[in-house]
């Protein structure tokens, strides 16, 4: 298990306190709408115990990534409205990140409000883990709040640099990611199905790696599966495969002989002439897939024996669509597996997690995220957490140290494991 070194947000005492959140507001915007509110939403437990202890929450995030501010697109003004709906509080806007004006708004904002400062990306030092910038950032606040978990593999000042500058904690957002991750990999109740797909194995080596040696059966679908059909020697058409990872998909083969883990790949498939909606389609074994067809879902015998396995596990984990999920018919394996995990949740025999922004708008569109144990906010820090490395954000709250001199410390209330700091 992780060892879990940093304060939670209950530890401090707020009231009166500027408490600089990095909360994570990365959302799609269209046309100025926000057309997922999701973040949003899952940041207001964090928010709603600031205000309730009587200290002013002062959000940064990042938006896109932008080239420069003058892409308006990018800006988390659009955010306003959403919020303030959100959280029922008026929201003030802060149209710059740092400097005077920023620093008046962070002293100047009354209690029972929320202050949402601009992009954190519109100056460069944010990805340059720019120190500076950190530490103009930390003259916004007295405490520093980590609610990011989905921004947490991002080595950016707000993530990182800011955190020895400031008493630190983490958000009610973070704590209930981690605490979920834990569940879901390191805790787990077994025996433990973890499911990938999605278009490139290239992206995912790591994961398989660590999931091979993590779980007890691994099913591999998605186009990934096609390089694996490949490197047994079957037939895939116009497929997406990877010709250039056909000896690494070798060596996981080997691995996965060697090892308790039970590897799972496709034994049939959906093959069609296109990637359209509606186009003729059919079922194939694995030596059939003419040169003019391509692989777009699993098949029947494949969806009825990963079910099997689904029910006779107790924690699946799930990142990656298994099919071209966006294109009915090609969602029908993904649809089909992803209903079953949910009503076995719902029949409480298995806990499920799942993360990664293609596999939550496959749960999505099928209806059954809602019933999952949880679904991550995440996707890349999902992904590198799965992955098993540590995530830059997360190390940095380990090592943060408040300082005697910060502002808490000297009114004597920040409390670090229960202990008043001197
Ligand atoms: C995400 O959406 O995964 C996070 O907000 C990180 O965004 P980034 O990939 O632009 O750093």
């Amino acid at each position: 298990m992780r060892k879990r070194t940093w304060q939670r947000l209950d530890d401090l005492d707020l009231a009166g306190k500027r408490v600089l959140v990095r909360v994570d507001f990365n959302v799609p915007i269209h046309d100025g709408h926000v057309t997922d509110s999701t973040r949003i939403k899952r940041s207001l437990p964090t928010i709603k115990t600031i205000l309730n202890q009587g200290g002013l929450p002062i959000l940064i995030s990042h938006l896109g990534r932008p080239r420069s501010r003058s892409d308006r697109n990018c800006s988390l003004a659009a955010i306003v409205p959403y919020l303030e709906t959100i959280a029922q509080v008026p929201v003030a806007f802060c149209p710059e990140t740092v400097g005077p004006t920023a620093e008046a708004a962070s002293r100047g904002s009354p209690s029972g409000t929320i202050l949402l400062l601009e992009n954190l990306r519109f100056d460069p030092r944010e990805m340059q883990n720019d120190d500076s910038f950190a530490a103009s950032l930390a003259r916004l606040g007295d405490v520093y709040c980590n609610d990011a978990f989905s921004a947490s593999h991002r080595a950016h000042a707000s993530i990182t640099a800011i955190a020895t500058r400031l008493p630190g904690c983490v958000g009610r957002l973070m704590e209930v990611e981690l605490n979920a991750l834990e569940s879901a990999l390191s805790t787990p109740e077994r025996p433990v199905i973890a499911v990938i797909g999605g278009a490139k194995i290239s992206t995912k080596l790591q994961l398989i790696d660590n999931l091979l040696d993590q779980t007890d059966i691994l099913v591999v679908g998605g186009a990934m599966a096609n390089s694996f059909h490949m490197a047994r020697g079957f037939p895939t058409g116009r497929s997406l495969t990877e010709p250039e990872l056909l000896s690494t998909a070798r060596e996981i083969l080997a691995k996965a002989a060697q090892i308790p883990c039970q590897l799972v790949l496709p034994s049939d498939s959906i093959i069609a002439a296109d990637m359209e909606a509606g186009t003729e389609s059919r079922e194939a074994d694995l030596s059939d897939c003419p040169d003019d067809m391509m692989i777009l879902d699993i098949g029947n015998k494949t969806v009825g024996q990963i079910a099997r396995l689904i029910k006779q596990s107790r924690t699946l984990v799930w990142n990656g669509p298994l099919g071209a999920f966006e294109i009915p018919p090609f969602d029908a394996g993904t649809r089909s597996l992803a209903l079953l995990a949910a009503q076995l949740t719902r029949a409480g025999q298995l806990r499920t997690y799942a993360g990664g922004g293609d596999t939550v708008a496959a749960l999505n569109h099928c209806g059954a995220a809602t019933d999952f144990t949880y679904v991550s906010t995440a996707g890349g820090a999902f992904l590198e957490w799965m992955e098993g490395q540590q995530l830059p954000g997360i190390v940095a709250l380990g090592k943060h140290t408040p300082r005697a001199d910060g502002a808490l410390s000297a009114s004597g209330r920040l409390r670090v494991n229960g202990q008043k700091v001197p």
